[in-house]
Protein backbone atom coordinates (compact mmCIF):
# COMPACT_ATOMS: atom_id res chain seq x y z
CA UNK A 1 0.00 0.00 0.00
CA UNK A 2 0.99 3.65 -0.56
CA UNK A 3 -0.42 6.63 1.02
CA UNK A 4 -0.94 9.24 3.43
CA UNK A 5 -2.47 8.42 6.58
CA UNK A 6 -6.51 8.50 6.74
CA UNK A 7 -6.64 7.50 2.96
CA UNK A 8 -8.14 4.51 3.64
CA UNK A 9 -5.09 2.08 2.74
CA UNK A 10 -6.13 -0.29 5.91
CA UNK A 11 -9.92 -0.65 4.84
CA UNK A 12 -8.62 -1.52 0.94
CA UNK A 13 -5.85 -3.90 2.29
CA UNK A 14 -8.08 -5.79 4.76
CA UNK A 15 -10.79 -5.85 2.21
CA UNK A 16 -8.26 -7.19 -1.16
CA UNK A 17 -7.27 -9.68 1.68
CA UNK A 18 -10.88 -11.01 2.67
CA UNK A 19 -11.88 -11.19 -1.35
CA UNK A 20 -8.40 -13.44 -2.07
CA UNK A 21 -8.98 -15.56 1.02
CA UNK A 22 -12.71 -16.10 0.12
CA UNK A 23 -11.32 -17.19 -3.44
CA UNK A 24 -8.81 -19.64 -1.39
CA UNK A 25 -5.98 -17.68 -1.73
CA UNK A 26 -3.49 -17.83 1.26
CA UNK A 27 -3.50 -13.86 1.78
CA UNK A 28 -1.93 -12.06 5.07
CA UNK A 29 -2.00 -8.71 5.92
CA UNK A 30 1.20 -7.24 7.39
CA UNK A 31 0.15 -3.80 9.36
CA UNK A 32 3.26 -1.76 10.04
CA UNK A 33 1.40 0.41 12.75
CA UNK A 34 0.69 -2.85 14.56
CA UNK A 35 4.70 -3.29 14.74
CA UNK A 36 5.17 0.35 16.07
CA UNK A 37 2.69 -0.12 18.61
CA UNK A 38 4.33 -3.42 19.72
CA UNK A 39 8.13 -2.39 19.78
CA UNK A 40 7.15 1.62 21.29
CA UNK A 41 3.82 1.44 22.52
CA UNK A 42 0.41 2.23 20.97
CA UNK A 43 0.70 6.37 22.39
CA UNK A 44 2.68 8.23 20.21
CA UNK A 45 2.73 12.18 19.97
CA UNK A 46 2.67 13.10 16.04
CA UNK A 47 6.75 13.94 16.81
CA UNK A 48 7.38 10.58 16.20
CA UNK A 49 6.32 10.81 12.59
CA UNK A 50 8.20 13.90 12.26
CA UNK A 51 10.72 13.02 10.00
CA UNK A 52 13.39 16.37 11.43
CA UNK A 53 13.01 13.65 14.19
CA UNK A 54 15.84 11.55 13.51
CA UNK A 55 15.64 8.73 16.97
CA UNK A 56 12.05 8.51 16.06
CA UNK A 57 12.81 7.93 12.14
CA UNK A 58 14.48 5.36 12.80
CA UNK A 59 12.17 3.46 15.16
CA UNK A 60 9.70 3.72 12.07
CA UNK A 61 12.74 2.76 9.89
CA UNK A 62 13.05 -0.70 12.15
CA UNK A 63 9.17 -1.43 12.34
CA UNK A 64 8.57 -1.67 8.92
CA UNK A 65 11.78 -3.10 8.46
CA UNK A 66 10.84 -6.07 11.01
CA UNK A 67 7.20 -6.48 9.23
CA UNK A 68 9.10 -6.98 6.06
CA UNK A 69 10.89 -9.71 7.29
CA UNK A 70 8.36 -11.52 8.31
CA UNK A 71 6.46 -10.80 5.64
CA UNK A 72 8.74 -12.30 4.06
CA UNK A 73 9.32 -15.52 6.40
CA UNK A 74 5.55 -16.11 5.81
CA UNK A 75 6.57 -16.33 1.84
CA UNK A 76 9.32 -18.66 2.91
CA UNK A 77 7.95 -20.91 5.45
CA UNK A 78 3.69 -20.79 5.66
CA UNK A 79 3.54 -20.89 1.69
CA UNK A 80 2.21 -17.77 1.63
CA UNK A 81 0.53 -16.57 -1.93
CA UNK A 82 -0.31 -12.60 -1.17
CA UNK A 83 0.97 -10.52 1.13
CA UNK A 84 -0.37 -6.87 1.62
CA UNK A 85 2.14 -4.69 3.30
CA UNK A 86 -0.07 -2.36 4.97
CA UNK A 87 2.36 1.29 5.73
CA UNK A 88 2.14 4.46 4.64
CA UNK A 89 5.46 3.78 1.86
CA UNK A 90 5.30 7.40 1.06
CA UNK A 91 8.86 7.92 -0.22
CA UNK A 92 10.79 6.80 -3.08
CA UNK A 93 13.09 4.96 -0.66
CA UNK A 94 10.71 3.25 1.25
CA UNK A 95 9.46 2.26 -1.79
CA UNK A 96 12.89 1.18 -3.77
CA UNK A 97 13.97 -0.48 -0.15
CA UNK A 98 10.87 -2.81 -0.34
CA UNK A 99 11.36 -3.30 -3.93
CA UNK A 100 15.05 -4.69 -3.08
CA UNK A 101 14.50 -6.64 -0.21
CA UNK A 102 11.32 -8.40 -2.39
CA UNK A 103 13.86 -8.62 -4.95
CA UNK A 104 16.38 -11.03 -3.40
CA UNK A 105 13.74 -13.31 -2.66
CA UNK A 106 11.95 -13.57 -5.75
CA UNK A 107 8.94 -12.24 -4.76
CA UNK A 108 6.86 -10.03 -7.14
CA UNK A 109 5.46 -6.72 -6.28
CA UNK A 110 2.84 -4.19 -6.97
CA UNK A 111 1.75 -1.02 -4.94
CA UNK A 112 -1.57 0.50 -4.80
CA UNK A 113 -1.73 4.07 -4.24
CA UNK A 114 -4.65 5.73 -2.63
CA UNK A 115 -4.68 9.55 -3.19
CA UNK A 116 -7.48 11.03 -2.20
CA UNK A 117 -7.84 15.18 -1.77
CA UNK A 118 -11.46 15.20 -0.93
CA UNK A 119 -11.20 16.80 2.53
CA UNK A 120 -14.90 16.30 3.83
CA UNK A 121 -13.58 12.36 2.90
CA UNK A 122 -10.81 12.27 5.00
CA UNK A 123 -12.04 13.98 7.79
CA UNK A 124 -14.68 11.19 8.02
CA UNK A 125 -12.49 8.88 7.67
CA UNK A 126 -10.56 10.41 10.71
CA UNK A 127 -13.46 11.02 12.98
CA UNK A 128 -14.95 7.22 12.18
CA UNK A 129 -12.03 5.18 12.16
CA UNK A 130 -8.77 6.90 13.54
CA UNK A 131 -10.57 8.06 16.50
CA UNK A 132 -11.20 4.88 17.11
CA UNK A 133 -8.01 3.49 16.66
CA UNK A 134 -5.72 2.36 19.89
CA UNK A 135 -3.37 5.36 19.10
CA UNK A 136 -6.17 7.42 20.62
CA UNK A 137 -7.74 5.19 23.53
CA UNK A 138 -8.86 7.36 25.92
CA UNK A 139 -7.97 10.67 24.76
CA UNK A 140 -10.01 13.45 24.07
CA UNK A 141 -11.48 13.28 20.67
CA UNK A 142 -10.61 16.89 19.84
CA UNK A 143 -7.06 16.16 21.20
CA UNK A 144 -6.55 13.32 18.76
CA UNK A 145 -7.62 15.05 15.76
CA UNK A 146 -5.64 17.81 16.14
CA UNK A 147 -2.29 15.72 17.01
CA UNK A 148 -3.56 13.26 13.60
CA UNK A 149 -3.82 16.27 11.65
CA UNK A 150 -0.45 16.97 12.80
CA UNK A 151 0.73 13.37 11.86
CA UNK A 152 -0.23 13.77 8.45
CA UNK A 153 1.47 16.98 7.87
CA UNK A 154 4.33 15.40 8.66
CA UNK A 155 3.97 12.85 6.23
CA UNK A 156 2.92 15.59 3.62
CA UNK A 157 6.23 17.12 3.95
CA UNK A 158 8.04 13.65 2.79
CA UNK A 159 5.25 12.57 0.48
CA UNK A 160 6.31 11.27 -2.83
CA UNK A 161 3.42 10.17 -5.15
CA UNK A 162 4.61 7.29 -7.14
CA UNK A 163 5.69 8.41 -10.17
CA UNK A 164 8.76 5.27 -10.73
CA UNK A 165 8.96 4.57 -14.25
CA UNK A 166 9.80 0.85 -13.21
CA UNK A 167 7.37 -0.14 -11.10
CA UNK A 168 4.01 -1.86 -11.59
CA UNK A 169 1.18 0.26 -9.51
CA UNK A 170 -2.31 1.13 -9.23
CA UNK A 171 -3.74 4.92 -7.93
CA UNK A 172 -7.33 4.85 -6.60
CA UNK A 173 -8.36 8.58 -6.30
CA UNK A 174 -10.62 9.90 -3.34
CA UNK A 175 -12.14 6.27 -2.85
CA UNK A 176 -15.53 5.28 -0.45
CA UNK A 177 -27.73 -7.71 3.10
CA UNK A 178 -29.46 -10.89 2.51
CA UNK A 179 -33.63 -12.28 2.80
CA UNK A 180 -35.60 -15.98 1.85
CA UNK A 181 -39.38 -17.23 1.90
CA UNK A 182 -40.27 -21.08 2.49
CA UNK A 183 -40.98 -23.41 -0.58
CA UNK A 184 -43.05 -26.25 -0.53
CA UNK A 185 -39.99 -28.35 -0.98
CA UNK A 186 -38.53 -27.06 2.36
CA UNK A 187 -41.92 -28.16 3.51
CA UNK A 188 -41.71 -31.93 2.32
CA UNK A 189 -37.19 -31.76 3.10
CA UNK A 190 -36.63 -32.20 -0.26
CA UNK A 191 -33.43 -29.92 -1.88
CA UNK A 192 -32.80 -28.51 -4.86
CA UNK A 193 -36.08 -28.02 -7.68
CA UNK A 194 -37.83 -24.89 -8.29
CA UNK A 195 -40.71 -24.92 -6.28
CA UNK A 196 -43.20 -22.44 -5.59
CA UNK A 197 -43.03 -20.79 -2.23
CA UNK A 198 -45.52 -22.66 0.77
CA UNK A 199 -48.81 -20.72 2.05
CA UNK A 200 -46.26 -19.59 4.60
CA UNK A 201 -43.93 -18.55 2.10
CA UNK A 202 -46.17 -16.17 0.49
CA UNK A 203 -46.95 -15.14 3.81
CA UNK A 204 -43.65 -13.41 4.21
CA UNK A 205 -43.55 -12.37 0.91
CA UNK A 206 -46.55 -9.94 1.99
CA UNK A 207 -45.14 -8.91 5.21
CA UNK A 208 -41.89 -8.11 3.94
CA UNK A 209 -42.01 -4.90 2.01
CA UNK A 210 -43.58 -3.00 5.71
CA UNK A 211 -40.72 -5.21 7.52
CA UNK A 212 -37.87 -3.58 5.10
CA UNK A 213 -39.93 0.18 5.43
CA UNK A 214 -39.88 -0.51 9.29
CA UNK A 215 -36.41 -0.52 9.51
CA UNK A 216 -35.24 0.96 6.78
CA UNK A 217 -37.39 4.01 6.25
CA UNK A 218 -37.99 5.41 2.53
CA UNK A 219 -34.17 4.08 1.72
CA UNK A 220 -33.53 3.27 -1.46
CA UNK A 221 -33.09 -0.26 -2.67
CA UNK A 222 -32.35 -2.59 -5.59
CA UNK A 223 -33.43 -6.01 -5.42
CA UNK A 224 -31.85 -9.15 -6.20
CA UNK A 225 -32.69 -12.57 -6.45
CA UNK A 226 -32.04 -15.76 -8.33
CA UNK A 227 -34.19 -17.17 -11.72
CA UNK A 228 -35.51 -19.08 -9.09
CA UNK A 229 -39.57 -19.19 -8.71
CA UNK A 230 -39.51 -19.18 -4.91
CA UNK A 231 -36.67 -15.96 -4.58
CA UNK A 232 -38.92 -13.53 -7.34
CA UNK A 233 -42.56 -14.78 -5.62
CA UNK A 234 -40.51 -13.56 -2.39
CA UNK A 235 -39.78 -10.38 -3.88
CA UNK A 236 -42.99 -9.63 -5.89
CA UNK A 237 -44.22 -7.20 -3.74
CA UNK A 238 -41.05 -5.21 -2.71
CA UNK A 239 -41.28 -1.83 -4.25
CA UNK A 240 -38.08 -1.50 -5.72
CA UNK A 241 -36.02 -1.97 -9.30
CA UNK A 242 -35.61 -6.22 -9.38
CA UNK A 243 -33.03 -8.19 -11.29
CA UNK A 244 -32.52 -11.22 -11.79
CA UNK A 245 -28.98 -13.46 -11.20
CA UNK A 246 -28.54 -17.07 -12.83
CA UNK A 247 -25.76 -16.98 -10.56
CA UNK A 248 -27.73 -16.26 -7.72
CA UNK A 249 -29.40 -19.83 -8.42
CA UNK A 250 -29.12 -22.34 -5.64
CA UNK A 251 -26.59 -24.51 -5.09
CA UNK A 252 -26.88 -27.51 -7.72
CA UNK A 253 -27.52 -30.57 -6.21
CA UNK A 254 -26.67 -32.50 -9.17
CA UNK A 255 -28.76 -36.36 -9.01
CA UNK A 256 -29.71 -35.53 -5.59
CA UNK A 257 -31.95 -32.61 -7.01
CA UNK A 258 -35.64 -33.37 -5.39
CA UNK A 259 -34.52 -35.62 -2.89
CA UNK A 260 -34.83 -35.37 1.20
CA UNK A 261 -31.48 -36.21 2.82
CA UNK A 262 -33.31 -39.64 4.13
CA UNK A 263 -33.54 -40.48 0.59
CA UNK A 264 -30.16 -39.04 -0.27
CA UNK A 265 -28.36 -41.14 2.81
CA UNK A 266 -30.12 -44.59 1.62
CA UNK A 267 -29.59 -44.14 -2.23
CA UNK A 268 -25.94 -42.63 -2.32
CA UNK A 269 -24.54 -43.65 1.26
CA UNK A 270 -21.09 -42.99 0.58
CA UNK A 271 -21.66 -39.41 -1.05
CA UNK A 272 -23.91 -38.59 2.27
CA UNK A 273 -20.95 -39.43 3.95
CA UNK A 274 -18.48 -37.88 2.11
CA UNK A 275 -20.34 -34.37 2.03
CA UNK A 276 -20.19 -34.76 5.79
CA UNK A 277 -16.52 -35.14 6.01
CA UNK A 278 -15.83 -32.60 3.85
CA UNK A 279 -19.03 -30.47 2.88
CA UNK A 280 -17.58 -27.53 1.67
CA UNK A 281 -15.27 -29.20 -1.31
CA UNK A 282 -17.90 -32.07 -2.09
CA UNK A 283 -19.32 -32.10 -5.19
CA UNK A 284 -22.74 -33.32 -5.55
CA UNK A 285 -22.74 -35.92 -8.77
CA UNK A 286 -23.20 -33.85 -11.80
CA UNK A 287 -23.93 -31.12 -9.61
CA UNK A 288 -21.99 -28.58 -7.41
CA UNK A 289 -19.51 -28.03 -4.04
CA UNK A 290 -19.53 -24.96 -2.01
CA UNK A 291 -16.19 -24.14 -3.77
CA UNK A 292 -18.16 -24.35 -6.93
CA UNK A 293 -20.79 -22.13 -5.95
CA UNK A 294 -17.97 -19.11 -4.67
CA UNK A 295 -16.16 -19.02 -7.44
CA UNK A 296 -20.16 -18.65 -9.22
CA UNK A 297 -20.37 -15.96 -6.94
CA UNK A 298 -17.17 -14.12 -7.58
CA UNK A 299 -19.15 -11.06 -10.39
CA UNK A 300 -21.96 -11.06 -7.70
CA UNK A 301 -19.43 -10.47 -5.09
CA UNK A 302 -17.37 -7.76 -7.30
CA UNK A 303 -20.76 -6.15 -8.33
CA UNK A 304 -21.78 -5.92 -4.95
CA UNK A 305 -18.95 -4.57 -4.06
CA UNK A 306 -19.54 -1.59 -6.40
CA UNK A 307 -23.22 -1.09 -5.23
CA UNK A 308 -25.27 0.35 -2.29
CA UNK A 309 -28.18 -0.82 -0.38
CA UNK A 310 -28.65 -3.92 -2.46
CA UNK A 311 -31.23 -6.55 -1.18
CA UNK A 312 -30.84 -10.20 -2.06
CA UNK A 313 -33.21 -12.92 -2.08
CA UNK A 314 -32.11 -15.74 -2.16
CA UNK A 315 -31.30 -19.37 -1.20
CA UNK A 316 -29.33 -20.74 1.99
CA UNK A 317 -26.29 -21.86 0.15
CA UNK A 318 -26.24 -18.92 -1.72
CA UNK A 319 -26.75 -16.56 1.42
CA UNK A 320 -23.59 -18.46 3.22
CA UNK A 321 -21.60 -18.09 0.74
CA UNK A 322 -22.48 -14.04 0.64
CA UNK A 323 -22.54 -13.90 4.29
CA UNK A 324 -19.22 -15.85 4.70
CA UNK A 325 -17.67 -13.40 2.52
CA UNK A 326 -18.66 -10.41 4.72
CA UNK A 327 -17.62 -11.69 7.84
CA UNK A 328 -14.86 -13.07 6.83
CA UNK A 329 -16.11 -16.66 7.92
CA UNK A 330 -13.45 -19.96 7.33
CA UNK A 331 -14.37 -22.03 4.85
CA UNK A 332 -15.04 -25.13 6.58
CA UNK A 333 -18.00 -23.25 8.89
CA UNK A 334 -19.38 -21.67 5.53
CA UNK A 335 -21.83 -24.48 5.11
CA UNK A 336 -22.85 -24.81 8.51
CA UNK A 337 -23.96 -20.83 8.81
CA UNK A 338 -27.86 -20.40 10.11
CA UNK A 339 -29.71 -18.50 7.60
CA UNK A 340 -32.95 -19.19 8.87
CA UNK A 341 -36.06 -18.99 6.45
CA UNK A 342 -38.50 -15.30 7.57
CA UNK A 343 -35.15 -13.90 8.78
CA UNK A 344 -34.44 -10.59 6.95
CA UNK A 345 -30.05 -10.24 7.37
CA UNK A 346 -29.07 -6.54 7.50
CA UNK A 347 -25.31 -6.06 7.48
CA UNK A 348 -23.42 -2.93 6.99
CA UNK A 349 -19.50 -3.14 6.00
CA UNK A 350 -17.31 -0.93 8.40
CA UNK A 351 -13.44 -0.58 8.40
CA UNK A 352 -12.75 -3.26 10.55
CA UNK A 353 -15.31 -5.31 10.29
CA UNK A 354 -18.95 -5.69 9.38
CA UNK A 355 -21.85 -5.29 11.47
CA UNK A 356 -24.78 -7.56 11.45
CA UNK A 357 -28.28 -7.26 12.81
CA UNK A 358 -31.00 -9.63 11.95
CA UNK A 359 -35.15 -9.16 12.38
CA UNK A 360 -37.25 -12.49 12.54
CA UNK A 361 -40.11 -11.87 10.89
CA UNK A 362 -43.11 -13.30 12.55
CA UNK A 363 -44.12 -16.05 9.93
CA UNK A 364 -43.17 -20.00 10.97
CA UNK A 365 -40.99 -21.77 8.88
CA UNK A 366 -39.27 -24.97 8.81
CA UNK A 367 -35.96 -25.24 9.98
CA UNK A 368 -33.60 -25.73 7.03
CA UNK A 369 -30.48 -25.88 9.55
CA UNK A 370 -28.27 -29.19 9.53
CA UNK A 371 -26.10 -28.68 11.91
CA UNK A 372 -22.12 -29.63 11.13
CA UNK A 373 -21.60 -33.38 12.54
CA UNK A 374 -19.34 -33.85 15.52
CA UNK A 375 -17.60 -36.68 14.19
CA UNK A 376 -17.52 -37.79 10.25
CA UNK A 377 -18.80 -40.44 8.57
CA UNK A 378 -20.78 -41.51 11.76
CA UNK A 379 -23.39 -39.49 10.72
CA UNK A 380 -27.02 -40.28 12.13
CA UNK A 381 -30.04 -40.51 10.19
CA UNK A 382 -30.65 -37.06 9.47
CA UNK A 383 -33.56 -34.81 10.16
CA UNK A 384 -35.88 -34.82 6.92
CA UNK A 385 -37.16 -31.25 7.79
CA UNK A 386 -34.08 -29.78 7.40
CA UNK A 387 -33.21 -29.32 3.61
CA UNK A 388 -30.53 -27.75 2.78
CA UNK A 389 -32.38 -25.12 -0.15
CA UNK A 390 -34.58 -22.71 0.68
CA UNK A 391 -35.13 -18.87 -0.20
CA UNK A 392 -34.44 -16.45 2.47
CA UNK A 393 -34.56 -13.13 1.84
CA UNK A 394 -30.72 -11.30 2.21
CA UNK A 395 -30.55 -7.33 2.34
CA UNK A 396 -27.41 -7.32 1.51
CA UNK A 397 -25.25 -3.63 1.70
CA UNK A 398 -23.09 -4.12 -1.02
CA UNK A 399 -20.56 -0.78 -0.23
CA UNK A 400 -18.16 1.10 -1.85
CA UNK A 401 -15.02 -1.13 -2.62
CA UNK A 402 -11.99 -1.41 -3.95
CA UNK A 403 -12.22 2.29 -5.31
CA UNK A 404 -14.12 3.80 -2.45
CA UNK A 405 -12.78 3.09 0.73
CA UNK A 406 -13.54 6.35 2.32
CA UNK A 407 -17.11 6.36 1.97
CA UNK A 408 -19.45 7.00 4.75
CA UNK A 409 -21.61 3.48 5.19
CA UNK A 410 -25.25 3.71 5.38
CA UNK A 411 -26.77 0.85 7.33
CA UNK A 412 -28.33 -1.11 5.35
CA UNK A 413 -28.24 -5.01 4.66
CA UNK A 414 -30.84 -8.07 5.36
C1 LIG B 1 2.44 3.63 11.62
O1 LIG B 1 3.37 3.64 12.40
O2 LIG B 1 1.26 3.79 11.98
C2 LIG B 1 2.66 3.43 10.15
C3 LIG B 1 4.02 3.77 9.79
C4 LIG B 1 4.10 4.10 8.33
O3 LIG B 1 3.73 3.29 7.52
O4 LIG B 1 4.55 5.18 7.98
Amino acid sequence: MVGLPARGKTYIAQKVCRYLQWLSVTTKVFNVGNYRRKLHGAHQAHTFFDPANKQAESKRRECAAEALKDMIRWFEEESGTVAIFDATNSTRERRSFILEQCAEHDIQVMFIESVCQDEALILQNIMEVKLSSPDYKDMDPEKAAEDFRARISHYEHQYEPITEKDVTYIKLINVGSQVHGESMFNLMGKIGGDSDLSPRGRQYAQVLPKVIQDHLGDQKLTVWTSTMKRTIQTAENLPYPKLQWKALDELDAGVCDGMTYEQIEAEYPEDYANRDDDKFNYRYRGGESYRDVVFRLEPVIMELERQQNILIVGHQAILRCIYGYFLNLPQDDLPYIKIPLHTVIQLTPKAYGCEEVRYKVEVDAVDTHRPKPLKPKQVPNSNPTMPNTTTTSVLSNAFASLNAPILKRKKLDV
